[in-house]
């Protein structure tokens, strides 16, 4: 299924033309090969994602000027075919794409919309890895939410702020950026010397250059969901301490939130040791927060292993949250964007068993007060009736109300069980809400047929807690 004939201009002219014939005609495969799905029909976003290959690893080397909004990179994607692919997408909103490659030779390629086309001159066989890479530019546009958040490339007073839950990645990277194509990442932050740019995982390298700028590398080994990726560039106030006996911790605030937010930073090691004691093995090898000052950021986010906090929500209840999302829907993720529940539930009852520890107020309290919140009950936590809905209280608090339940259900010892069973069995992995109740279901050793009726699927607010 390799296409023959020369090599050169005039192949890649033609490579081009046939891509554009394919896309205008809607074509998905036929006599010219098998170019890969253009979304993975997300039942929340349909357009997300990419079909025809899986992601092994991104290496991002970004250059920013603050003064100007202007980013140049760099995204060499490395993955492997799982289909035979005469052309495949990646989602990049804006920006301008310079030039691409497949596998060190040039590759025609084509937008429309949020779609990037590549075509590589010769098709890729499935189960074959290759190398991709785009060259691009321009000054990021943040993404708008169906829910009317902005997200993705934010540009703060001093530098920028990336974060991309749910489909934010796409305006700063090329990307498969749905959440089941989980990888491991390399990115390469290049700004000003004044400036500090922080990124997931580790840092492996930090070099001043002549001209003035400063270029460090970050190291994120484990597999990662691209609307977990981030950066922070900017006047931030950086610490390092070790968590866990060895887990580098690595936090940064804005000096006008140093002072307020020094106490509950210095305890993240203790909050992350209490989380290991009831959901297992912290499943990262690096740990930390980032506080920011600047309002444009307006919620707080679980970036792999560097959540990212505005200075307003920096709290003792969403740091636990957003530390519990490490165990609950960064190492075992989503399966879609349906699924979200999985995330928030635990990382919402992780808020309940802290309140317990910390400020006395029993888990049965919390219960009984998302219980009597009407909004709690507006739809089933696994399904918001549209993407505007996806991060609504009914996914937060009706889905701990779920675990909660299926706690007085099984007993506290089965539910201590599935608490860090659960992230041991999907490990760096993607779980949908089918793999849950099924999982409890064998810790529980029967069915729970009628809890998942009520609680979880139920349309109506059952008359009693
Ligand atoms: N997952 C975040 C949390 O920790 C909230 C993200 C909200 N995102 C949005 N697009 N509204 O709860
Ligand atoms: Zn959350």
């Amino acid at each position: 299924r390799r296409r023959g004939g020369t090599r050169g201009t005039t192949a890649a002219l033609a490579a081009a033309v046939t891509a554009l014939a394919l896309l205008a005609g809607g074509c998905t495969g036929g006599v010219d090969g098998t170019p890969g799905a253009a979304g993975l029909r997300d039942p929340y976003f349909p357009r997300l994602g990419n079909g025809g290959y899986d992601v092994r690893h991104y290496a991002l080397d970004l250059a920013y000027d603050p003064a100007t909004g202007r980013l140049d990179g760099t995204a060499e994607i490395t993955a492997r075919a799982t289909q035979d692919l005469s052309a495949f997408n990646l989602d990049l909103a804006g920006l301008t794409v310079d030039r691409t490659t497949v596998d060190g030779a040039p590759a025609a390629f084509h937008r429309a919309g949020d779609e990037l086309t590549l075509r590589p001159r010769e098709e890729l066989r499935e189960g074959t890895e290759f190398t991709a890479t785009v060259t691009y530019s321009g000054v990021p546009e943040p993404v708008t939410d169906p829910d009317g958040s902005e997200e993705g490339w934010l540009r703060t007073a001093d530098g920028a702020v990336a974060v991309g839950q749910p489909a934010g990645s796409m305006s700063w990277f090329p990307g498969n950026h749905h959440p089941s194509d989980k990888a491991a990442y390399d990115i390469t932050l290049t700004v000003p010397s004044g400036l500090r740019a922080l990124s997931n995982g580790v840092m492996t390298s930090e070099k001043r250059a002549a001209d003035g700028r400063t270029t460090t590398v970050w190291h994120a080994a484990e597999p990662m969901a691209s609307y977990l990726a981030t950066v922070m560039l900017g006047r931030y106030e950086t610490g390092t301490a070790t968590a866990l006996g060895s887990v580098p911790v690595v936090t940064a605030v804005e000096p006008s939130a140093a002072a307020d937010s020094a106490g509950l930073r210095a305890e993240l090691p203790g909050i992350l040791a209490e989380q290991v004691e009831r959901f297992g093995p912290y499943p990262f090898s690096a740990a930390g927060a980032v506080v920011t000052a600047d309002d444009t950021l307006a919620y707080a986010l679980e970036t792999q292993t560097r959540p990212v906090f505005p200075a307003a929500a920096f709290d003792r209840a969403t740091l636990v949250h957003e530390l519990a999302h490490q165990w609950f829907g960064n190492s075992v993720t989503p399966a879609t964007w349906r699924d979200l529940w999985l995330s928030e539930g635990f990382a919402t009852y992780a808020e309940w068993l802290d309140a317990e520890e910390s400020e006395d107020v029993p888990v049965g309290t919390s219960f009984a007060r998302a219980f009597a919140e009407e909004d709690n009950w507006a739809f089933p936590p696994a399904a918001p009736p549209t993407a505007a809905n996806l991060f609504d209280p009914p996914v937060y608090q009706r889905g701990a109300m779920v675990l909660h339940k299926l706690r007085e259900t099984v007993g506290d010892e089965a539910f201590e069980k599935i608490l860090r069973g659960w992230p041991a069995k999907y490990r760096h992995a993607n779980a949908s809400t089918d793999d849950f109740t099924a999982y409890a279901e064998s810790v529980a050793g029967t069915g729970l047929d009628e809890l998942w009726d009520v609680w979880l699927r139920g349309d109506e607010k059952p008359e009693h807690p």
